[in-house]
Order: structure tokens, then C-alpha cells, then sequence
């Protein structure tokens, strides 16, 4: 397979990048009013419009030839079949699997491996039920009020993210609480809420092997043990999710307490599986499995949708555009919904995660830029923070803007005055502001001619920053599935095209590591410090802190 740098539709793009790289999106609307038309798209629940980014018909059309050869159908098809793309790890790459509505069969090592997704699914259906129903109860005959699930990355964002997301669906009389960091102060407020007897805690890590995860989940069972728990009821309230059985019976898991994963299920990729657990305990396994069919919907459409209407494909070849061809070296994520404000952060790893490489799997340094920097945050908030830098600063930051057309509350004309601010946004940053319009704007002011040159350059908007606007009738568990199964789907094509493995991450090994051995050193003063002088200064501050 030839590296990105190679492919021919990319030496066109080149070509052609020249011709339209100074084209004003403002002309481009002006010149066309089936522009909307031509450049938006939808998708089961969800609207594109990406009529506002920097491109005519020639751009789109290059763009989806670099697609095609770059064998993003075939590949798509080598997933969902259970093709072992990811390839340093030797797996196949599953999720799609995890949200099958369908009955065919996926095959893995030659064993379907629907009959055991299926199989889970219906343990967590169960266990959800009993909960909810308080049939399964705490150590005193007391049904839950709380959980406390203990997770970090893709064993925590996923579950608590889409959890916040959809707190209008949240059932009563269960509290779902969560705890990543291994910073003490973060279980340390939490635990101090719950009450011992009726809380559930439910560890999820695929490895069972993550250090932070390990050392809330033994302070927890400390918590439980110290406050009334006996050591013959940690097994009615301690259970976990994880592809490591072994070593989860090992660290004192009741083996009827474990849900299973699969090593075909990434930990950005997993909040379809078991781990997904605190979501239905949330919501109710119904509203789970509108999740998951939410998904599945988006799959249907990346798999069978010709390429020009492809959103995923769509917004994956925009990305390409504007990071190898214009330079942007990150993009921004505007939910303007209060419910989403977390899923910037969840695309953040999803992204970055999968798509922050340097080599291919055949062992080629790349010289071209993969993924983004993905940030940002709730609309409105950000028009009066960060939003100045992407309508002037010196950098091009392409926009996804996100908005459910219905709000979940009606709060007089709220919601008119929130869309009214994100297509705002929109349309400010194609058009910006020209030097005539600020001047004849403050000609009327009043201000004197020499008052009005020395301030234009300050209110002039370049305009020409490209954004895309995501619709949805309202934001409901199936529109949640699709909009994830979207951003993961545009992570897979981005990674094809630039000939990367998005499925492992080899780059957060060397930290782990080096972070045990400076541990030692930290807990044991005997250890000579041998590493670089500024590691042995901090550790040698540390040692020296005033307890
Ligand atoms: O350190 C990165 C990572 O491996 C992520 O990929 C993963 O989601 C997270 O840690 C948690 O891993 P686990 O579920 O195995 O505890």
C-alpha cells in the first residue's frame, strides 16, 4: 500500500489546493444558491451541513477519490468482517459487532462471536433489572441507591460522558457516581457521600492491569470493609468488567461478579460492551439498547451509503483537507447543548488515542501530519472565551458545531436564543467582516477618519474559517448512538487514509512505565536516584516535602 504521500488523488489535491486556496466562502456563497443543497448531507437522525468549509465540487470530488484509493470501502468491509486490522496487537477490530441488530454471524478465529455478545447482553439486562427492581441488594437486605463505578480512559469517559448526556432519561432512585483519577482527593469526596450498605461498586477495566483503577478499587474495598462491611459481603457489592478473568479472580473478584469483554474491543471503543454497564444502570437497559441500535443505524449508513453522501467519510476527508493540505494542526468540537458539554473530551480520545501516530504498521516513519489536537466545549460559553482565537487568531481551526433542535426542557425561548448563537457562529466565522463594512459601520458612528484607520485592522474579521453543523431532532439515546458511531467511523477512515493502525496505542506505554519506577524511588529513599538530573531534582523534592 503506497503511503499517503504517494497516492495520486493526493498529488492532484496538491494541484488543486493551489487553485482554491484563496477562494472567500462568501464569494463561493454568492455565486451559488444551491450551495446548502450541494453540501449537506443526513444520515438516519443526524444532519450535515458542510456547506461552509473551504471547497467547490472539484474539492469534494478529489477528496472522495482519495477515498476510494486509499481502499476505504474494502477496509470498512475487513472490519465490520472481523479482519485483524489491528494489526501490532494482532486483534480484530469488533465494537460494530458489540451493537449487531442483525442475525448474521461475525466470525473471530473462526468461532461467531454474536451468540456471547448476545449472552452478555442479556446478563447485564438481567443484573440491570434486579437491580433496579431491588431484588439484588446490599450486604442488610437494602436495594442500591448508589453506584460507584471505578474506571479511567475508555473504561470511564464512554460510560460517564453518554451517562451525563442523557440525565433527562436517568431513572430515579439510583445514583450513578464516578471516580478515574488516581489523585486521592477525587474518591475521597465521592466515597464520602455514599452510603456503605447500598452501594454498589463496579470496577471496569478491560486489562485489569491499569494502576489507577487498581488503587481506587482496593481504597473502595478498604471504605467498604472499614464502615460496616463484612469481608463475607464483598461479593454482594463489588463487581467488575474485564477481558483479564484471571486476574480479576486473582485480586479477589467473585467469578460470578465478572462481566466479559473481549481483547476485539477497544477501551475508546467499548462503552458498547459491559463496560457500558454504568449507562444502563443510569438509564434502564431499554434506553442501552436504543444506544446501541442508535449505533447500528450509523454502521448501516457508513457501510452501504455511496460516498457522496457518506457523513463519515465526509467529515473525515474535510479533516484530511484542512490538516495535510491547509496545515490546521487541531480541530474544535462546539456541542451547543449543555448535556453534550462532555463530548468533546470523549472525542478527544477517541481521536487522539487512535490517530496520534508517527509510523505505519509496515514500519514507515510518516512526514505527514495524522490526527488533530480535538478540544473544546459548550456552546454558548466559549462565544465569550475562546471563540476570539478561532475568528482571528493566526491559526485555521476547523469547527464542528453540534445542536438537537428540541431541548429537553422548555425554558420559554431558551433554545431559540441557543441556535440562534450557534448558527451565528456559523455564518460569522465563513463571512467575517471586511475593512469597508467596519469602516462605513463607524462612519455612522460618528468617529473621525483618523479614529476609524487606526482601529479597522482590530474589527476586521477575515471570515473563510470552515466549520460543520450537526442537526438532530432532539438528543435522545439513538441520536447519542449515532453521533458517537460517527466521530468513531471518521476516526477509521482518517486513519486509513494516512496508512496508520488506529486501534493500539503503543504512545501511553513509556510514561506507565517510567512512572513505576520513579513510584519506587518515591515510597523507598533507599533507591538511588539514577535518572536525568531534573527527574532526580523532583523526586529529591518530593522526598523532602513537609508532611
Ligand atoms: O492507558 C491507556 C488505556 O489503555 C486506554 O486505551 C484504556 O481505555 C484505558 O487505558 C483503561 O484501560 P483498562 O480498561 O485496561 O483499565
Amino acid at each position: 500500500m503506497a503511503l499517503f504521500t504517494e497516492l495520486k488523488s493526493v498529488s492532484a489535491l496538491k494541484a488543486h489546493f493551489d487553485d482554491v486556496k484563496d477562494l472567500h466562502m462568501r464569494d463561493l456563497f454568492a455565486q451559488d444558491p444551491e450551495r446548502f443543497s450541494k453540501f449537506s448531507a443526513t444520515a438516519c437522525g443526524l444532519e450535515l451541513d458542510y456547506s461552509k468549509n473551504r471547497i467547490t465540487e472539484k474539492t469534494k470530488k478529489l477528496l472522495l477519490d482519495l477515498a476510494r484509493e486509499a481502499n476505504v470501502e474494502e477496509k470498512r468491509d475487513g472490519m465490520f468482517a472481523g479482519a485483524r486490522i489491528n494489526t501490532s496487537e494482532d486483534r480484530a477490530v469488533l465494537h460494530t459487532a458489540l451493537r449487531n441488530q442483525a442475525d448474521n454471524e461475525v466470525i473471530v478465529d473462526g468461532q461467531d462471536v454474536m451468540p456471547e455478545v448476545r449472552e452478555t447482553l442479556a446478563k447485564m439486562k438481567t443484573f440491570v433489572e434486579e437491580v433496579h427492581n431491588g431484588t439484588r441488594t446490599g450486604y442488610t437486605g437494602k436495594p442500591f441507591t448508589d453506584v460507584l463505578a471505578i474506571g479511567i480512559g475508555g473504561s470511564f469517559l464512554g460510560p460517564k460522558i453518554m451517562t451525563e448526556a442523557l440525565k433527562p432519561y436517568q431513572v430515579d432512585g439510583l445514583k450513578v457516581h464516578f471516580v478515574a483519577n488516581v489523585d486521592g482527593a477525587h474518591i475521597h469526596d465521592v466515597l464520602a457521600t455514599l452510603p456503605v450498605e447500598s452501594t454498589l461498586i463496579l470496577m471496569s477495566s478491560k486489562s485489569f492491569g491499569t494502576q489507577e483503577t487498581l488503587k481506587n478499587t482496593l481504597t473502595a474495598k478498604e471504605w467498604f470493609l472499614n464502615n460496616g462491611g463484612r469481608f463475607e459481603d464483598i461479593a454482594k457489592h463489588f463487581m467488575c468488567v474485564s477481558s483479564n478473568i484471571k486476574a480479576a479472580v486473582e485480586f479477589g473478584m467473585d467469578e460470578n461478579n465478572i462481566f466479559p469483554m473481549w481483547d476485539w474491543v477497544g477501551g475508546r471503543y467499548s462503552l458498547w460492551s459491559a463496560i457500558g454497564l454504568p449507562i444502563a444502570l443510569s438509564l434502564g437497559f431499554d434506553n442501552f439498547e436504543a444506544l446501541l441500535k442508535g449505533a447500528y443505524a450509523m454502521d448501516e449508513h457508513f457501510k452501504s451509503a455511496p460516498l457522496e453522501d457518506n457523513l463519515p467519510v465526509l467529515m473525515a476527508t474535510l479533516g484530511v483537507w484542512y490538516i495535510n493540505f491547509f496545515g490546521a494542526q487541531s480541530h474544535v468540537l462546539l456541542p451547543y447543548d449543555h448535556y453534550l458539554r462532555g463530548f468533546p473530551a470523549y472525542v478527544q480520545q477517541l481521536d487522539m488515542e487512535s490517530n496520534g501516530k508517527s509510523a505505519t504498521p509496515q514500519g514507515d516513519y510518516l512526514d505527514y501530519a495524522t490526527g488533530p489536537v480535538i478540544w473544546g466545549g459548550e456552546g454558548t460559553n466559549g462565544q465569550h472565551a475562546f471563540h476570539q482565537l478561532i475568528h482571528q487568531g493566526q491559526v485555521l481551526i476547523p469547527a464542528d458545531f453540534i445542536l438537537p433542535l428540541t431541548s429537553q426542557h422548555e425554558m420559554s425561548n431558551h433554545h431559540a436564543m441557543l441556535a440562534s448563537n450557534c448558527f451565528g457562529q456559523t455564518q460569522a466565522l465563513m463571512q467575517g467582516k471586511t475593512a469597508e463594512q467596519v469602516k462605513a459601520e463607524l462612519a455612522d458612528k460618528g468617529l473621525s477618519d483618523e479614529a476609524i484607520e487606526k482601529v479597522v485592522p482590530q474589527k476586521v474579521f477575515a471570515g473563510n474559517k470552515p466549520s460543520n453543523t450537526l442537526l438532530m431532532d432532539k438528543l435522545t439515546p439513538e441520536t447519542l448512538g449515532q453521533l458517537i458511531a460517527l466521530y468513531e467511523h471518521k476516526v477509521f477512515v482518517q486513519g486509513i487514509i494516512w496508512g496508520i493502525n488506529s486501534f493500539d496505542q503503543w504512545g501511553v506505554e513509556l510514561g506507565k512505565v517510567l512512572g513505576n519506577d520513579v513510584l519506587a524511588k518515591l515510597e523507598d529513599t533507599s533507591i538511588e536516584l539514577d535518572g536525568d538530573a531534573s527527574t532526580n531534582a523532583l523526586i529529591e523534592r518530593f522526598r523532602k516535602r513537609s508532611l
